[in-house]
């Protein structure tokens, strides 16, 4: 966990999967589905985290720049997550929210890549 990033993998791409349930349980007029949903994708955004966290405080000194970015990029992806589900629930506007979270979860990809752990390293 501190120097492997399966469970991070693995706690954010659930997160995803279950961003998007929640959002089409809403849609669908399935609310009560719809928040319970909700609740766990909250949970996951903590095991997000502390996942991401872990690797960050074993290995930042590799590279404390870089590493610095992908938490920040990560931690406002999770956010732009939870904003987009409640302002969809409050049916107000996310159009703009929208296009910041594609931007940085395309980031906290591209980074995470760059970055040396894991099997993938695509950009090198
Ligand atoms: C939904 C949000 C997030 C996404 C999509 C994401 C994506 C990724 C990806 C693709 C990797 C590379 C895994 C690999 O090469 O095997 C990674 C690694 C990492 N992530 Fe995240 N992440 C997110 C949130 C976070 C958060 C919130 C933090 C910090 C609190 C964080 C910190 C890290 C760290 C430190 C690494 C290790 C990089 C390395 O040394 O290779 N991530 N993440």
């Amino acid at each position: 966990m501190l120097h492997r990033t399966d469970a991070h993998i693995t706690t954010w791409v659930i997160a995803i999967i279950l961003f998007i349930v929640a959002l089409l349980l809403h849609k669908a007029g399935r609310e009560k589905a719809a928040k319970i949903v909700h609740m766990i994708v909250r949970l996951f955004y903590i095991l997000v985290i502390v996942t991401g966290a872990l690797l960050f405080f074993s290995n930042q000194s590799i590279n404390p720049g870089l590493y610095g970015v992908k938490l920040l990029v990560g931690l406002l992806v999770v956010v732009l997550m939870e904003m987009i589900l409640v302002r969809t629930v409050n049916k107000k506007g996310t159009g703009f929210l929208w296009l910041l979270f594609i931007i940085l979860f395309l980031a906290a990809l591209y980074i995470g890549l760059k970055l040396p752990l894991g099997p993938w390293h695509p950009f090198d």
